[in-house]
């Protein structure tokens, strides 16, 4: 990286000011390099949240919050979209570039072969009690997958990077597949090779021995819209999370694993199950009629109560994902037959008035994509408490690109932030009798 401007910081106390290198990337703002600011100064930055530090340098995705754009490999989500299938989004996001014809047939050959997992996987999942959250049991087999698949652990093996790329992307499906009919008491349904990665996905969660199923096709494409729209979105919690877990070298199967773990949250992928099961709950009482009395508590700053499927830290405009799953929620309530769904109506008259309200307009606070993707995925039949883990397989890409982008990078070290010590200053141990 060149600099070709430079930061001063002076200090109020005497000591002499210090210059720090400034950094440009292609787009976006500026950076300035403080990694010498304790060797030279003794002093830490402070900044929890992250609110204004750049922890890594990337290729992969850019988002501008006050436009509302969204670009993987500088392609806007949009057009993504509107003309690629998931695999080929997340061939972009590992390569770098869209796949060829030939190139995108081979990719598709290889996630479609690694379908399926170790059979000896069937009985750790009847380890986990039956009511056991999906995501509880995802974060364990994923992170178990390393036991399974030790062939392919060595981070600085590029064959072994590529292989467990390939198998978190081909596994996903089948290990929260599983989750789910582990969950309802059905049988494990194994990967089907002629179906599409979406398809497939819905086979596995929906269809039983007893009888064929046939995937819908506007179903299909709109949850391949679901998986494209959340494969990637830069150095958000979950991502930060898999990029520190693997600064000390851990293997990419535990990585994605402890970026399932964050995820879950429900500030983060959590929040299309907390969106959905707040849509149910102002339904339950008293609904559209009841929404001003639940803005009411939203705004009441001594209430916890937040609108789920609002704001985003980086978005302060339209989430151009939220833009697109409306689109994708308006095809499939009509394919269904549920044009006037009342959750949906509920849905739409909340993000009128909230769009409209001071409130919300003085902070910015637009509905985000999962504001729309529940509705989706309830319509589809997918149970709430999967939601998060249909964000957690399309994320995987997402996770294994930047785990890749970090371990090839030569200025990576062990992520190790500093803190702010405010605690007890160095004291003797009174002996518990005398306490
Ligand atoms: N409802 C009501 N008020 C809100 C909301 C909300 N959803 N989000 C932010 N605010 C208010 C907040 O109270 C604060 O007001 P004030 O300045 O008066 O104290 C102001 O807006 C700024 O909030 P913040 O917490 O400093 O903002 P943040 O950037 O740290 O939080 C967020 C971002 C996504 C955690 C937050 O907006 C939120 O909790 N939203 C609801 C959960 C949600 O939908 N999350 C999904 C994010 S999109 C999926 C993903 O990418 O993971």
């Amino acid at each position: 990286m060149k600099s070709e401007h430079k930061a001063t910081l002076s200090f109020s106390d005497g000591s002499p000011s210090v210059e720090f290198p400034i950094y440009q990337g292609t787009v976006g703002p500026d950076v300035i390099d403080i990694r010498k600011l304790y060797g030279q100064t003794g002093k830490f930055t402070f900044d929890p949240g992250f609110m204004s530090t750049a922890a890594c340098e990337s290729k992969i995705t850019y988002i501008d919050g006050d436009k509302g754009e969204l670009l993987y490999r500088g392609y806007p989500i949009e057009q993504l979209a509107e003309n690629c299938d998931f695999l080929e989004t997340c061939y972009l996001l590992l390569n770098g570039e869209l796949p060829n014809e030939a190139e995108r047939l081979d990719f598709e050959h290889r996630v479609t072969h690694h379908t399926m997992v170790h059979e000896q996987m069937t009985r750790f999942y009847a380890g986990f009690r039956r009511d056991a959250h999906p995501m509880a049991i995802l974060v364990g087999v994923v992170g178990a997958l390393s036991a399974f698949y030790h062939d392919s652990t060595d981070i600085n093996n590029p064959d072994h990077r590529f292989v467990s790329a390939i198998r978190l992307i081909a596994k996903m499906p089948t290990l929260m597949s599983m989750a789910y009919k582990y969950s309802c008491g059905e049988p494990f349904m194994y990967p089907r090779n002629e179906l599409s990665y979406a398809a497939n996905v819905m086979h596995m969660l929906f269809a039983t021995p007893c009888e064929d199923y046939k995937p819908n096709p506007i179903l299909v494409k709109a949850l391949d819209r679901i998986l494209i729209l959340h494969a990637d979105h830069e150095q958000n919690a979950s991502t930060s999370t898999v990029r520190l877990a693997g600064s000390s070298g851990a293997n990419p199967f535990a990585c994605i694993a402890a970026g399932i773990a964050t995820l879950w949250g429900p500030a983060h992928g959590g929040a299309n199950e907390a969106c959905l099961l707040m849509l149910n709950e102002i339904q339950e009482h008293g609904g559209i009629e009841k929404i001003g009395a639940y803005i009411d508590k939203v705004k009441d700053p001594d209430s916890p109560v937040r609108l789920m499927g609002f704001g985003h830290r980086v978005y302060k405009n339209y989430d151009p994902r939220a833009k697109l799953m409306r689109e994708t929620c308006h095809e499939v309530l009509n394919e269904l037959g549920l044009k006037d769904d009342p959750l949906f109506a509920l849905a739409m008259k909340l993000e009128q008035i909230a769009l409209e309200d001071d409130y919300f307009v003085k902070r910015k606070l637009y509905p985000n994509v999962d504001f729309y993707s529940g509705i989706v995925q309830r319509a589809m039949g997918i149970p709430v408490d999967m939601f998060t883990c249909v964000f957690a397989l399309a994320r995987t890409v997402g996770w294994i690109a930047q785990w890749n982008e970090m371990i090839g990078d030569k200025d990576q070290k062990i992520g190790r932030p500093r803190q702010l010590f405010t605690g007890a200053l160095r004291r003797d141990l009174v002996p518990i009798a005398q306490r």
